[in-house]
């Protein structure tokens, strides 16, 4: 085990990586650095946030050389951890992808829908060429992809890269999820051992074990039942998280068996949610009126004041900290339960061998090791059969520029059904995403 690492944040201009800064900070016993690379494309936006990174790293963690360029060598050599969590099109695009659909009322979601799907086909082209950049200088670093979609980005990548076994994509909710489920059972989430099945942002949990053994999601879908559900950071979330989190009691209680993923309440309402989000004024806006004004303002702030002190970047520390214990459980071959994302190969018996699903896992220094799962039941395999096929046919209209395909893939998405409105969605989306998409024949 190398004493010290150096790490490098592609997307260092993301409003999360104040927060991840922050938690190096509380983790340097057990992720101790010698470097930290902040990447980032547009160096106008990262440079805020690199100056932050300074002076944090100046007052609360010496010794560190903190870098923030555009540099890809100086990104990409000799870096052990590469965490990248992207946006192709920024803000304005997830702004398009979010009301285009709306106006065919249809949902529009970040990763959900035709949205998702806008934003899988952007993300593709640049993380397949950002993981070339890398591979090309660095063969052994560990690639931890937040860049979502990361149902779509996964399967992309485990196309292109198929024996690659050091790029690691991961999704924060399912912690999230552990977190508020702890915190409605009055329990340490760290005692609690999850069995899961799904894709990314398309998952359930069927036994949350605490270190007896004893399985508490029956306990868990009583008081979903009874009392409703809250993210366990409820006081700092905005109310658009706060309704799509209460919307977890009306799946469990229609559909009792497991309790699902927040977002799979777009598949499962999807004529609701259509009509219960704002045409106008969606959760792009939202984060760009919030999280984006405030992360900027407050590393402004850091450095007219030079100093960290009463800066408040971030609302809560739990993406951090995920994002630096994943990275330590590797480092440290901790064999830690997380709920990644890895090819299914069997693990999930009844689904296609290539899908990426999201499950149960062991992280050590040798990457993911899944858990078997078995068959899945016939309501479950149906809308995971559905989604690995509407995911897998939007990356090969990707890659093979065809627009049969895009159209097969948004027909078969929960959210859309109809062929023709399919249709006039996608063209819209041709029309916004033009220069990011390649041309759909
Ligand atoms: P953001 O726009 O604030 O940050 C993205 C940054 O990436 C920007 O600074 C941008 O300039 C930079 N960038 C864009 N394309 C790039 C490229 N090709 N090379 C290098 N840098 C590039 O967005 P955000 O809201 O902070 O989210 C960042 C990403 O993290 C998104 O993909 C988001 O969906 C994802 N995310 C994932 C999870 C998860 O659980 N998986 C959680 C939170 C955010
Ligand atoms: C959760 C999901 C992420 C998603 C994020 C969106 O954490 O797991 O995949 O990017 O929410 O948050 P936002 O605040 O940008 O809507
Ligand atoms: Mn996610």
């Amino acid at each position: 085990m190398k004493d010290q690492l150096k790490v490098t944040i592609v997307g260092g201009g993301s409003t999360w990586t104040p927060g991840i800064l922050n938690a190096f900070v509380r983790h340097k016993d057990k992720l101790p650095l010698k470097k930290l690379v902040l990447f980032d494309n547009n160096l106008e936006r990262q440079e805020p946030v690199g100056r932050y990174a300074e002076i944090l790293f100046r007052e609360q963690y010496e010794g560190v050389e903190v870098v923030y360029t555009n540099d890809k060598d100086e990104a990409y050599l000799d870096t052990d951890f590469i965490m990248v969590q992207i946006r192709t099109g920024g803000y304005p695009l997830r702004e398009k992808d979010e009301k285009i659909p709306l106006q065919f009322g249809v949902i529009g979601q970040e990763t959900c829908g035709p949205g998702g799907f806008a934003y899988g086909i952007r993300s593709l082209k640049d993380m397949i060429e950002m993981i070339r950049d890398i591979r090309e200088r660095n063969k052994d670093a560990w690639v931890l992809n937040y860049t979502n979609p990361a149902a779509i980005v996964a399967y992309g990548l485990q196309r292109v890269f198929p024996n690659d076994d050091r790029i690691l994509n991961i999704c924060d909710q399912p912690i999230n999820l552990l977190n508020s489920f702890a915190k409605l059972l009055d329990m340490d989430p760290d005692e609690l051992e999850p069995k899961y099945f799904g894709l990314n942002h398309f998952g359930w949990f069927t036994n949350l074990y605490d270190q007896e053994g004893k399985d508490h999601l029956p306990r868990l879908k009583e008081l979903i039942k009874g009392k409703g559900f809250l993210p366990a950071d409820a006081e700092q979330r905005d109310q658009s998280w706060l309704d799509t989190y209460a919307l977890v009691q009306d799946m469990v209680n229609d559909f009792d068996e497991y309790v699902p993923s927040t977002y799979l309440q777009y598949y499962i309402y999807p004529e609701y949610k259509a009509a219960h989000l704002n045409p106008d004024y969606t959760r792009a806006n939202e984060v760009m009126d919030g999280r984006e004004k405030r992360v900027f303002s407050e590393c402004r702030r850091a450095y007219e004041n030079n100093s960290v002190e009463g800066i408040q970047v971030v609302q809560n520390e739990a993406h951090g900290d995920m994002i630096i214990s994943i990275a330590e459980a590797i480092y440290r071959n901790e064999n830690r339960y997380y709920i990644v994302m890895v090819e299914n190969n069997g693990i999930i018996e009844n689904l296609p061998d290539d899908a990426v699903v999201e499950v149960t896992c062991l992280l050590g220094n040798r990457g993911p090791k899944p858990f078997h799962f078995g068959p899945v039941s016939t309501f479950y395999k149906g809308l995971l059969e559905n989604q690995y096929a509407y995911e897998r046919l939007t990356c090969e209209a990707f890659f093979e520029g065809s627009y049969t395909k895009a159209l097969q893939a948004l027909t078969l998405n929960r959210t859309v059904t109809d062929a023709k409105k399919a249709r006039r969605i996608l063209d819209a989306l041709i029309e916004a995403n033009k220069g990011y998409w390649p041309e759909l024949k």
